[in-house]
C-alpha cells in the first residue's frame, strides 16, 4: 500500500505536465497558455474539481500502446465562475496535438450530461489537431457524441466555446453549435479544410490566417463572436459575459444587488435629449444611447465587429440583466441587411431561450436594397429576425429613436410582435418611407417641395402610430432608462405560453 502511495505521487505529478516540460515550452514560446493554466485562470481560485485525470486511450494501432499519456489531451471537471457552478474542458495541445480520441471525447461528454443534469453552464477550451489520426472512426464517432449533447443542451443551459489554438475539421462544429464562440488573434483559426487542400482544390492561396484567422471570423465570417489579444483577455472576458446569463433556461439570472451609492453615482439619461440630429440624413452614436441607459455606462458587446449596423449585448438596469438590440445609424444608416438579421436573429433566440427580456432601440431607414442583398436572400434572412422577435416570450420593450420605416417597422420589435411595451421619442418618424421618396412615387415630381412639408407634417413623426395605439406613448428621452425599469418590473410575472407543437420551422 504504502509503496502505491509513493507511485500514486509520481503518477500524480506525471498527470499534471501533460505532454512533458518541453512541449509546454514550446506552448509558452507560440503565446498559449496550458490547458491547466487555461482552467486554473477560468475558474475562480481553487475551486477546480478534476474529472478522469487517469484516463488513457484505448488504441492499439501505430505504436500508440506504447505511448499512453494519463488524461489523453483533456482536462475536464467543473468549479465556480463568479461563485456558480460551471463545467469546463481544456484541451491540451501538448498530450498528441490535443487530438481528440475515443476517450478523449467519452470525458468531454461526462462533463456535458453533468452540465444538463445539474443544470449550469458548460464552456469549452479548444486547442487541438482534430480528429486523433491514429485511431480514425472511434474519433469522428466521439465528435458526433459531442455534437448530439451541444443540440440537446442549446436552450437548456448556455454553452459557450474559446479558440485558442488550431481548430479544424469535424472539430469546428462542436464551437458552432454553442451560444458564443469566442477566439484568440494571432494563435488560433478555425477552419472545415486548411490552407493546402484549398491550394489543390480551388488553386486559391491563403493563409491560415487569412483563411479562418480570429480577424476574419470576428468580422467577415461571423463565426467568432469576439476576438482578443491573448488567452487571458478572452478567460477574463468569458467570465464576465456569464455574469449576464442564467444557469439554465428554467431560471431567470438573479437580479444584482444595486444599492443608493450606485443609483447616485448613475449618470443621467439627459445627454439623450439632444442626441437625434435634427436632419433625418445626419447619423448619430446609437452607442451613446445604450450606454446611458445602462448600469454604470456598461454595455457588454456580442460581435460588435461584424453586421456593424446594428448592435446586440447585454446590460443591466438597477442589476436587472437586459439584451439589447439597436439599430446603428453610423453604419449604412442602420438598414437591415443579411448579416444584421442572422446576428440580432441568434441573440434574439438567446436571450428568449434564457428568459433574459428585449430592449430595442429603432431608427431603420429600411431593408439595404441591391442585387447583392436580393441575390443573398435577404427575404428569407430578414425573416429570421421577423421570426425571432415574433416567436419571443420574453419582455419585449422597443423606443423608436427617429426611423422606423416599412416593413423594417414591423420586423424591430413592433408592437404587432407582441410587443409588451412600444415607446416612440418625440424625433420618431413612423411612416412607410421617408417623406421625400414617398412624395416622388406618389406626385411623380411635381410640387416636391409643398407635398414633402406635407407629407413630413402628416408622417415624419409618432403621432399616427401613437394615435392608433401602435405606440404606447411618446416619451423623453432622458426618461429612457427609468421606463425601462419600470417595464421590467412590471413584466417580471409576465407568462405567454405557447401553443403546443413539435417544434418550430425557422426560416434557413
Ligand atoms: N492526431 C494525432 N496527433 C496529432 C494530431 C492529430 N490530429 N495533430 C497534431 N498531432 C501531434 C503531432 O504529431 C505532434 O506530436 P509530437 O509533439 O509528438 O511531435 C504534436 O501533436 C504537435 O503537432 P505539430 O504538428 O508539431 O504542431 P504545429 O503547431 O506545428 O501544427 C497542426 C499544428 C494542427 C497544424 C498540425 O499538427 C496538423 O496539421 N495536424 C493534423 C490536422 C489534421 O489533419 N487533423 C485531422 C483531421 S480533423
Amino acid at each position: 500500500q504504502a509503496a502505491f502511495t509513493q507511485r500514486f505521487k509520481q503518477i500524480q505529478e506525471e498527470a499534471l505536465l501533460g505532454g512533458g516540460q518541453k512541449r509546454i515550452d514550446k506552448q509558452h514560446a507560440s503565446h498559449k497558455l496550458t490547458a491547466r493554466e487555461r482552467i486554473n485562470l477560468f475558474f475562480d481560485q481553487g475551486t477546480f474539481v478534476e474529472y478522469d485525470k487517469y484516463v488513457t486511450h484505448r488504441c492499439h494501432d501505430f505504436g500508440m500502446e506504447k505511448e499512453k499519456i494519463f488524461g489523453d489531451g483533456v482536462v475536464t471537471g467543473h468549479g465556480l465562475v463568479n461563485g456558480k457552478l460551471t463545467y469546463a474542458f481544456s484541451q491540451d495541445f501538448t498530450v498528441f496535438g490535443g487530438s481528440l480520441s475515443e476517450t478523449f471525447a467519452e470525458k468531454i461528454c461526462k462533463i456535458m450530461d453533468k452540465a444538463v443534469l445539474t443544470g449550469a453552464p458548460c464552456v469549452g477550451l479548444n486547442d487541438s489537431g482534430g480528429a486523433r489520426i491514429q485511431e480514425g472512426v472511434e474519433s469522428l464517432a466521439g465528435y458526433a457524441e459531442i455534437f448530439q449533447r451541444n443540440v440537446d443542451s442549446s436552450g437548456v443551459i448556455p454553452q459557450i466555446s474559446l479558440i485558442m489554438g488550431p481548430c479544424a475539421g469535424g472539430a469546428v462544429y462542436s464551437p458552432a453549435l454553442t451560444d458564443f464562440t469566442f477566439m484568440v488573434q494571432d494563435t488560433s483559426y478555425m477552419f472545415v479544410t486548411g490552407p493546402e487542400v484549398v491550394k489543390t482544390v480551388t488553386k486559391e492561396t491563403v493563409t491560415k490566417e487569412e483563411l479562418g484567422g480570429a480577424k476574419m471570423h470576428s468580422s467577415v465570417s461571423g463565426v467568432s463572436h469576439r476576438a482578443f489579444e491573448n488567452d487571458i483577455e478572452a478567460i477574463a472576458s468569458t467570465r464576465q459575459l456569464m455574469t449576464y446569463l442564467p444557469q439554465n433556461c428554467h431560471e431567470k439570472r438573479a437580479p444584482r444587488p444595486w444599492t443608493q451609492f450606485d443609483r447616485n453615482s448613475q449618470s443621467s439619461c439627459k445627454v439623450l435629449n439632444n442626441i437625434v440630429p435634427f436632419d433625418p440624413n445626419k447619423p448619430y452614436d446609437m452607442k451613446i444611447v445604450i450606454d446611458s441607459v445602462v448600469d454604470r455606462n456598461q454595455f457588454y458587446e456580442i460581435m460588435p465587429d461584424y453586421a456593424r449596423n446594428i448592435l446586440v449585448g447585454f446590460g443591466e438596469v438597477e442589476g436587472r440583466v437586459i439584451g439589447v438590440v439597436a439599430n446603428q445609424p453610423q453604419v449604412l444608416a442602420g438598414c437591415l441587411d443579411i448579416d444584421a438579421s442572422v446576428k440580432a436573429a441568434r441573440f434574439v433566440r438567446f436571450c428568449d431561450a434564457f428568459q433574459i427580456p428585449l430592449v430595442t432601440f429603432t431608427d431603420v431607414p429600411g431593408f439595404l436594397p441591391g442585387t447583392v442583398q436580393e441575390f443573398g436572400g435577404i427575404i428569407k434572412h430578414g425573416a429570421k429576425l421577423l421570426y425571432a422577435y415574433a416567436e419571443a416570450t420574453v419582455p419585449k420593450i422597443n423606443f423608436i429613436t427617429r426611423k422606423a420605416y416599412g416593413g423594417a417597422y414591423d420586423v424591430m420589435s413592433s408592437k404587432h410582435l407582441n410587443g409588451d411595451y412600444n415607446y416612440a421619442w418625440p424625433t420618431a418618424e413612423v411612416a412607410v418611407m421617408g417623406a421625400k421618396g414617398a412624395v416622388e412615387i406618389i406626385f411623380r415630381g411635381k410640387n416636391v417641395e409643398e407635398e414633402t412639408k406635407k407629407y413630413e407634417h402628416a408622417f415624419a413623426n409618432p403621432l399616427k402610430a401613437a394615435e392608433r395605439g401602435y405606440v404606447d406613448d411618446i416619451v423623453i428621452p432622458e426618461n429612457t432608462r427609468d421606463i425601462i425599469l419600470d417595464n421590467l418590473k412590471v413584466l417580471e410575472s409576465k407568462n405567454r405560453i405557447k401553443p403546443a407543437r413539435r417544434h418550430n420551422n425557422l426560416p434557413l
